[in-house]
């Protein structure tokens, strides 16, 4: 297995590029089963999910093609049993129910595996199906969900949590083919959800709502290809604006959405740093003093989950004491233990992480656990004293397209050894 090599202390200085969603890109894909006719999706990252996806939409029949970011893809006749051996690498393999219910009336999917942060249910997609009236069967690791036909229908997806983005994406992939009005209380409002919709509508699709708490579908009797521009990628922009946080003498994010960051820039600028933004860029400089936060994760318009684990990074070395909760994902923590290892103080207190900052953290080998935890400790080795080991880089490659390539640019001094 690769490993990365991060040897710390270099300042980040230059322009980095940010790559196409892949929270985004991935139900998009999944919706171009919902027509016969070829769609092309421009802007989709190089990365190892994206490429369990492709090979997901192959093994169902698709046609894929695929050229230096763009794809097209043509669902022609397809299969609705999606092959466990590829399913289980990847939760959002999940998101091809919604498509193939839709147009098929039939889909199987083996119950997902992907990121080992605590306990991911589906429940909600499947009330959510069943009230368009499929019924759903669970039997041998495998999700089963049949419909003579779907009928439109007043669907909440709240939860304790929040609501689901996933979830949100899959029941509206479902109700785009429904006969009859489909109305989702309590969806998710990520700029995820809204760029699937954009996509569906610019198949035919119609839908209203999306970015809000209500969407209504009208159920329509079929779609047609359509070409569509992958947002960028939020997530990935936030992780780079935490490195230049930790490092940086002034970095700039180029081809960024920066309204789809200010959860992430507002508790940057509040713990000190100075951050521009133009329409699709944005620059962040350090301030003259580093402050403590406290930081809750909620779903959007609030703070990501997706970046907790980058700002526990930050915070690690961030004088004073910061409390960051997490409310999404209550286990999500699988970073403190390896950021421990590196010196940092940091209690956990349930789903509170209580962090008093340190001077210094120092290289150490340490495991990566999942996608964003595996950043995190990338960002922690670059203000590290001496080489962090990072092991089971195979997380990273899931989510960050040539992070150590993207950060060697900007100066950082990171190696790849392969396995
Ligand atoms: C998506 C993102 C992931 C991000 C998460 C929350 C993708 C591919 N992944 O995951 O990076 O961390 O949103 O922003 O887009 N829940 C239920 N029942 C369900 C579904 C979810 O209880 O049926 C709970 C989850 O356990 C969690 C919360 O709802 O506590 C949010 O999960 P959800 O929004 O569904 O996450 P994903 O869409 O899987």
């Amino acid at each position: 297995m690769d490993k990365i090599l991060v040897h710390g202390g270099r300042r980040l200085r230059g322009t980095v590029k940010i790559s196409g969603s892949k929270n985004s890109a991935l139900p998009i894909l999944a919706a171009t089963l919902l027509t016969r006719e070829p769609c092309t999706i421009s802007r989709v990252p190089d990365l190892s999910d994206i490429h369990y996806m492709l090979t997901i939409l192959s093994e169902l029949g698709c046609e894929v093609e695929r050229a230096s970011g763009t794809v097209q893809i043509r669902a022609g006749k397809i299969l609705t049993h999606a092959p466990y051996e590829i399913v289980r690498k990847m939760r959002a393999s999940v998101c091809i129910l919604g498509p193939l219910l839709g147009r098929e009336h039939d889909a199987t999917v083996s119950l997902p595996g992907g990121c080992v942060i605590g306990d991911r249910p589906i429940d909600l997609h499947l009330r959510g199906f069943e009230a368009l009236g499929a019924v759903v069967r669970v039997s041998g690791g495998n999700v089963k969900v049949l419909a003579d036909r779907l009928r439109g229908a007043r669907i909440s997806l709240r939860s304790k949590f929040g609501s689901t983005v996933l979830g949100t994406g899959n029941v509206m992939m479902a109700a785009v083919l429904a006969d009859g009005v489909t109305t989702i209380d309590g969806a998710a409002e990520e700029p995820e959800v809204v760029d699937l919709a954009r996509f569906l509508i610019s198949m035919g699709a119609k839908i209203e709502g999306a970015g809000t708490r209500t969407i209504t579908i009208e159920g329509v009797k079929e779609l047609h290809g359509a070409e569509h521009e992958v947002i960028p990628d939020r997530i990935e922009a936030g992780t780079f604006l935490v490195a230049a946080a930790i490092s940086g003498d002034g970095v700039t994010l180029s081809r960024v959405e920066p309204r789809h960051l200010e959860a992430v820039s507002a508790p940057l600028r509040e713990a000190g740093f100075e951050i521009t933004s133009h329409s699709s860029s944005m620059t962040l400089q350090p301030g003259s003093q580093r402050r403590p936060l406290k930081l809750d994760t909620v779903p959007y318009p609030g703070f990501p989950t997706d970046m907790q684990a980058q700002m526990c990074a930050l915070l690690a070395t961030t004088d004073g004491i910061s409390v960051v909760t997490e409310h999404v994902f209550p286990n999500r923590f699988m970073h403190v233990a390896e950021l421990k290892r590196m010196g940092a103080n940091i209690e956990l207190q349930n789903a509170t992480a209580v962090i008093q900052g340190v001077p210094r953290l120092g290289g150490a080998p340490v495991m990566a656990s999942d996608l964003r935890a595996s950043a995190a400790l990338v960002l922690a080795g670059l203000q590290a004293d001496g080489t962090t080991e990072i092991n089971r880089v195979y997380h990273i490659d899931r989510g960050y397209e040539s992070i150590d390539e993207k950060l060697n640019e900007l100066g950082a001094s990171i190696e790849r050894v392969k396995a």
